[in-house]
């Protein structure tokens, strides 16, 4: 039975070779829906290109719950919105620019006009459909800046489109994070409408900012009124060109004929720059089909062709192209839609955020997408330059909020280490990393933080220069400082390459201040040694190393416990591993993250744990056999990520499992885990590809490494560089089987700020 399995996905495992390169349509792999319930909150709807402005798609009200990227599986639907986020938690953001199909004339537009679905919603890559309990279907298509509602209304009636301004997602959360509509301005206009809405708040406490739109309907209307309201009071409803205001405002377009078209283009800068870039994009009589279809040949082109593998198996085909759909949904490329300042350099927003990314997705994001991770990282230093601080979230054009470090200084370092130049000035990108090292960013007075800024930079700076160690009248003052030490290791890395060399000495000392939270006689499961929070006279406070508190803004860890965060120095590991009692208690240490059920799959500090045992001789089956335990809590299905998507950290992690690496930030080191596939190729541009291969046994049942070989020769250590494979190409041989052998003895991986030892 098993013999004949085996022969049967080889067999089939070579057919689909030619099958996926021959059509190249990957599109047909990715289901929109993957992480969309059960906390993974990533959008369904249209994104017609990676890092589009546009996201369109649904807007579900159910009950209490917030509905983080305008989508929820129950529910009713309110409105069709040009602007969403991917994978967030917090609060929703966006869900701005919206229309609402009615069947009928509309007595009153400030009423509930929300519809249940008659079916499930559909959607493809490029495309998306709902289907309404009152018949009405509406098929949504866009590109970057612009978006197309295709609506068919049930015969015999009026058909109405609504169009309020002041529609935004909210957030029943009550923790002081939900949007605000602030006020609008709403003009007929030629063949539609057009204006703008203004609204402030959300996850990162932004003030007022505003969005234009330009929209042109296919069809004459019979009517159109433009309405003035407070909550669902009228003011007024009539035949008036224009209202504005901070009462509700908008439009009620009627019409006889069944079938209506709008497009609707939007920009952060004018109305007329959004009639732009509709026209240009979507000009009249375009087809809803000719808009799907380019977004297939987008997709399939920019990105999915980058990943190429040798397995005829739907499952993992659909894991892997629909990981990597996730990964590129956010940031937005904002370039030449830039309200805040005129500049040559190009402009992405929605981080959300680098806390999350930094680990695994931005490493990953440098080599499926070189050429736009060059701009978005000049991105973040023009941010920085014209705004003070570089994000380490940022929407709506507004920095926030901050979890931990400065964590765009990690993604430089990483950037900056494995070679990227091209037009980024890194003269600039340092002056932007000591800006978070060195400057205090102004209190911005978040209630649920009073103590430093929630806003940029490093609020617990104070605390960290004085003491090299951060005293509990900071919150999260554990975590943030375990997240100061990486930062600064990356302040290290980049004024090492300048030739900086006072500056990397310092930054290099500062990396390990981490160690001044220790407490070697802090102890829990029979293990000593823990970070905890420490007074401003040198005293450490009496910390249980299982319990975070509520693990939140007020707290001294933020999201996870002491077991988690006193394994995050991936810098300098030798140091960690000496301090925790040599190797066998290191091994011992990640074994408990397991057996404990501290470990969770979902939540990024505790990402790379799993992994470390390759700093350990021997060892590496087991970062192996953690890498299989982990790819079990992901699939391909509404409820197959194991946390929030977090703009596609959740995501890029799945895929270095299937590559067979793990990153470490900052450094060119990648450990070496165990691939999934016979055969994945990676074209990394400019012709140059990595090539992995594996023989000898399976990604399920027989995936311990016997032996590797690098670019052709016999390998013996647990860690590449960039160097070895990626910067040139590369290949990797893995010989696997059913049993762990001891086929790494050379040289462990580095542990570049343990050199005091
Ligand atoms: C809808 O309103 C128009 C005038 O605005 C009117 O002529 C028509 O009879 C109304 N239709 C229905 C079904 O109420
Ligand atoms: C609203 O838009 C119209 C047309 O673009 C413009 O003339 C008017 O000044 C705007 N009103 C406000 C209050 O912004
Ligand atoms: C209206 O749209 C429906 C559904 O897309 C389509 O079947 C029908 O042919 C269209 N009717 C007209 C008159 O275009
Ligand atoms: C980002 O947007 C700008 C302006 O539209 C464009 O020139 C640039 O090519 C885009 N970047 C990528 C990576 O697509
Ligand atoms: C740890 O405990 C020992 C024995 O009680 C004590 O001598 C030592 O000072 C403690 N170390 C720290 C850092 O508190
Ligand atoms: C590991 O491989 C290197 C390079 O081939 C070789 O020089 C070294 O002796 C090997 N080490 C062990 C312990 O096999």
């Amino acid at each position: 039975m098993i013999r004949f399995r085996v022969g049967l996905q080889c067999l089939l495992a070579n057919l689909s070779v030619q099958l996926v390169s021959a059509q190249g349509d990957y599109t047909q792999y990715v289901n929109v829906f993957q992480g969309t319930t059960g906390g993974g909150n990533r959008f369904p709807g249209v994104v017609a290109a990676p890092f589009a402005m546009v996201k369109l798609g649904p807007d579900v009200q159910s009950g209490n719950a917030d509905a983080y990227s305008g989508y929820l599986p129950s529910g009713s639907i309110w409105g069709f919105s040009m602007m969403h986020e991917s994978g967030t938690g917090g609060a929703p953001k966006y869900g701005v620019v919206s229309q609402m199909p009615v069947v009928g004339n509309v007595s009153n537009p400030l009423a509930d006009l929300s519809q249940g679905r008659a079916s499930e919603d559909q959607g493809q890559i490029g495309y998306y459909k709902s289907s309404l309990a009152n018949g009405i279907v509406v098929e949504l298509a866009a590109t970057e800046r612009a978006g197309l509602y295709q609506y068919s209304f049930p015969q015999g009636s009026p058909a109405s489109i609504v169009v309020d301004v002041s529609h935004v997602l909210p957030s029943f959360r009550g923790l002081g994070w939900e949007q605000h509509y602030s006020n609008a301005n709403f003009t007929f206009y030629s063949d539609g409408y057009q204006g703008s809405g203004t609204y402030n708040n959300g996850w990162n406490l932004s003030p007022d900012w505003e969005i234009f739109f330009c929209v042109r309907f296919n069809q004459k209307p019979v009517s159109k009124k433009t309405f003035q309201g407070t909550g669902t009071t009228l003011t007024s409803y009539d035949s008036r060109d224009q209202v504005s205001g901070t009462e509700r405002v908008g439009g009620v377009f009627t019409f006889t004929e069944t079938n209506v078209t709008s497009r609707v283009g939007i920009s952060f800068i004018s109305s007329s720059q959004a009639c732009n870039n509709l026209d240009r994009e979507i000009p009249d009589r375009t087809s809803l089909q000719s808009l799907v279809d380019r977004a297939k040949s987008r997709w399939n082109n920019e990105v999915f062709s980058k990943v190429q593998i040798s397995s005829a198996n739907s499952a993992d085909l659909q894991l892997l192209y629909g990981s990597v759909y996730g990964m590129f949904l956010i940031p937005s490329n904002l370039t030449e839609e830039n309200p805040g300042w005129t500049s040559t350099e190009p402009y992405y927003s929605d981080q959300f955020t680098l806390w999350d990314l930094h680990r695994c997705q931005t490493p990953l994001f440098q080599i499926l997408q070189p050429v736009a991770y060059e701009e978005y990282v000049r991105a973040l230093i023009d941010i920085w330059k014209h705004d003070g601080y570089m994000p380490d979230a940022r929407s709506s054009n507004f920095n926030g909020r901050v979890q931990g470090g400065s964590n765009a200084d990690n993604v430089l370092a990483d950037a900056y280490v494995k070679g990227v130049r091209g037009a980024i000035n890194w003269e600039d990108g340092y002056s932007a990393m000591v800006t978070d090292a060195e400057k205090v960013p102004p209190n911005n007075n978040d209630p649920k933080a009073p103590d430093s800024s929630t806003k940029e930079g490093r609020g617990a700076l104070p605390d960290w220069l004085k003491y090299g160690y951060i005293t509990p009248s900071f919150t999260r003052a554990v975590s943030r400082a375990v997240e100061y030490s990486a930062n600064d290791f990356g302040l290290y890395q980049v004024a090492k390459g300048l030739g900086k060399e006072a500056d990397a000495e310092k930054y290099l000392k500062r990396s390990r201040n981490w160690r001044n939270h220790w407490d070697p006689n802090c102890s829990s499961n029979g293990h000593s040694g823990f970070v905890v929070p420490r007074l401003a006279d040198g005293s450490f406070v009496a910390q249980n190393p299982l319990s975070c508190g509520g693990c939140y803004w007020g707290d001294a860890y933020y999201e996870d416990n002491p077991w988690v965060y006193s394994m995050n120095a991936p810098h300098d590991i030798a140091t960690l591993k000496q301090y925790i009692g040599g190797d066998d208690k290191f091994v011992d240490r990640i074994n408990k993250l397991f057996d404990l059920k501290i470990f969770n799959a979902g939540n990024e500090p505790g990402f790379t744990s799993p992994f470390l045992y390759n700093f350990v001789p021997g060892k590496q089956h087991l970062s192996v056999q953690r890498s299989r335990e982990i790819s079990k809590s992901y699939n391909s299905g509404p409820s197959g990520l194991p946390g929030n998507s977090d703009a596609g950290a959740m995501e890029s992690n799945i895929l270095w499992q299937m590559i067979g690496l793990w990153p470490l930030t900052g450094q060119t080191t990648f450990l070496i885990l165990s691939p999934w596939f016979p055969e994945m190729k990676i074209n990394l541009g400019n012709g140059r590809e990595l090539k992995i291969t594996t023989t000898g046994g399976n990604k399920d049942t027989a995936f311990y490494v016997q032996s590797l070989k690098v670019n052709g020769k016999q390998w013996n250590k647990t860690w590449v560089t960039w160097q070895d494979i990626f910067e040139n190409g590369g290949t990797m041989d893995f010989v696997l089987g059913s049993n762990p052998t001891d086929w790494a003895t050379g040289e462990l991986p580095p542990s570049p700020a343990s050199g005091d030892q």
